[in-house]
């Protein structure tokens, strides 16, 4: 046998083995599959963590477990805890969930919406991924009528409810708390981290085609529009750095006041990192951490840029520049692992005060520009949207030589991440979903039974938008955004 074809085959092993049943049918799968677990709730079922499992599943036509999984999940949200004085939002949904006694009997599976985890964490992220994999099941099944039922468009309904809530907002990015999606411990990526905006832009989108008008939820779905028309305009021009941009910003006024300013965030220049000087090919570009007043997260963060492809929320040719700034820095970004998750990792004080001292997350480790084999799915999806099959070749292939002999370890460690994550779970579930899926795409396209669905192709124009033709977009939006004089969104 191949070494491919056998990895494949322990990597379905290794997804069968993680199912978990609830009442005699399979809702989910655990996370790790490790023996010896870092943690308890690694062998609890996590939303984010499934999405990988679900897609593998769609794919092959066991539809089953995944509608499952979207009902369990949504009748979750009545076990939020009331903590006086705290009442959380009904429309929240819960990080993970775990099955009591191995499911022989019918009591109800036990939500944590982030008590059990490390640091208290909400987790932002799961309603968005729930949604989006609604919109992959249904598209995948013809089962409209399940999105259409009441239970699910009470879900939907609550979801933008708390969505499109108004807290303390002055831009039409989500502002979330540190630690609140797949990076879920203090690394520095509070405000209007780019990951999360992706998936916003992807809930907003599948809710306007799944939630169903009426008198209640008319006036959603217009904000709905309007939230995602200011959001796509936002991401793609403010967050988008190139070598043009980043000479704007090097020459950026700062302090200046009014409506028709250039530097609307007041960026001062010299928050400028010195690794960027030099790092960005003039063909390549990216989408930015994070953006927030005086703050612009230089960091690349591989997840973000690769959804927002996927969703089709980076333009067409931002995401050649990305896939681009991919294949210039193959070594560093992929190295001896696909993906890492962010760029540079951050060092010594900076790394003291971001992270909080965290041991786990030391330079080139975990989330702190560690290499996580889950993240493959997503490349290569990306990667074949872009037209850049080589790239997703290429990243398959290393990854299919390693992760069988080493175990599906969570995550890898060290600058080109050649090392094992020093705490990583082994038999990590996501890491051998992500395989799975990124060979039946390579096979097939992102024509993959099931996966073509979880793409977005909204009809916006994907090419250079000029300015004039951005504001129109603005126009019909709430926010009130600035542009910055002749430039285009490339
Ligand atoms: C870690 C990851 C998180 C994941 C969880 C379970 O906490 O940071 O994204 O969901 O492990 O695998």
């Amino acid at each position: 046998m191949t070494m491919r074809k056998s990895s494949l085959k322990a990597a379905h092993k290794l997804l069968e083995q993680s199912l978990l049943h609830h009442s005699g049918q399979p809702v989910g799968t655990v996370a790790a599959l490790d023996p010896a677990l870092v943690a308890p709730n690694y062998a609890e079922c996590f939303i984010r963590d499934f999405v990988p499992s679900a897609l593998v599943f769609l794919m092959e036509g066991k539809t089953e477990i995944v509608v499952n999984f979207l009902r369990l999940v949504l009748d979750l949200r009545a076990q939020q805890p009331i903590i006086l004085g705290h009442e959380r939002a009904p429309g929240l949904m819960p990080a993970s969930f775990r099955i009591p006694n191995d499911g022989d009997d019918d009591d109800m599976p036990s939500a944590d919406f982030g008590d059990r985890a490390i640091g208290r964490v909400a987790p932002v992220d799961s309603a968005l991924w729930w949604t989006l994999l609604l919109r992959a099941y249904v598209n995948t099944t013809g089962d409209i009528a399940l999105a259409h039922s009441r239970e699910f468009q009470e879900g939907l309904r609550l979801n933008l409810q708390l969505y499109l809530k108004e807290n303390f907002e002055t831009s039409p990015a989500l502002l979330v708390p540190d630690a609140s999606f797949m990076i879920d411990r203090r690394m520095g990526v509070h405000g209007h981290p780019l990951e999360i905006q992706a998936l916003f832009y992807g809930m907003l989108f599948t809710t306007l085609e799944l939630l169903l008008p009426g008198p209640e939820n008319d006036h959603l779905l217009a904000m709905c529009k309007k939230r995602l028309q200011t959001l796509r305009s936002y991401v793609r021009i403010y967050y988008w750095l190139d070598t043009q941009r980043l000479n704007e910003i090097h020459r950026y006024q700062s302090e200046e006041f009014g409506h028709d300013v250039t530097n609307v965030l007041n960026i001062y220049p010299e928050s400028i990192p010195d690794w960027i000087d030099g790092w960005l090919p003039r063909e390549a570009g990216y989408l930015l951490g994070n953006l927030g007043p005086s703050r612009i997260d230089f960091r690349f963060f591989s997840f973000g840029n690769l959804l927002s492809i996927l969703f089709g929320l980076a333009t067409s040719p931002q995401a050649e520049g990305i896939m681009n700034l991919f294949e210039s820095h193959w070594d560093s970004l992929m190295g001896e692992m696909p993906v890492k998750i962010c760029f540079p990792a951050v060092e010594g004080d900076e790394w003291a005060y971001t992270t909080g001292s965290d041991p786990k997350n030391m330079p080139w480790s975990y989330h702190n520009g560690g290499h996580w084999p889950c993240l493959l799915w997503a490349f290569t999806a990306a990667a074949i949207r872009t037209g850049r099959r080589d790239l997703a070749k290429k990243a398959f292939s290393i990854a299919a030589s390693r992760l069988e002999p080493d175990e599906w370890p969570e995550y890898y460690d060290g600058k080109r991440g050649n090392l094992i994550g020093r705490r990583a779970n082994l038999r990590q579930v996501w890491s051998a979903a992500s395989l799975i899926i990124s060979h039946h795409l390579l096979e097939n396209g992102s024509t993959a039974a099931g996966f073509d669905f979880f793409a977005i192709h909204d009809e916006t124009p994907q090419n250079a938008l000029s300015l004039k033709q951005e504001k129109q977009l603005q126009e019909s939006g709430t926010f009130n955004l600035v542009m910055p004089r002749d430039r285009k969104v490339s």
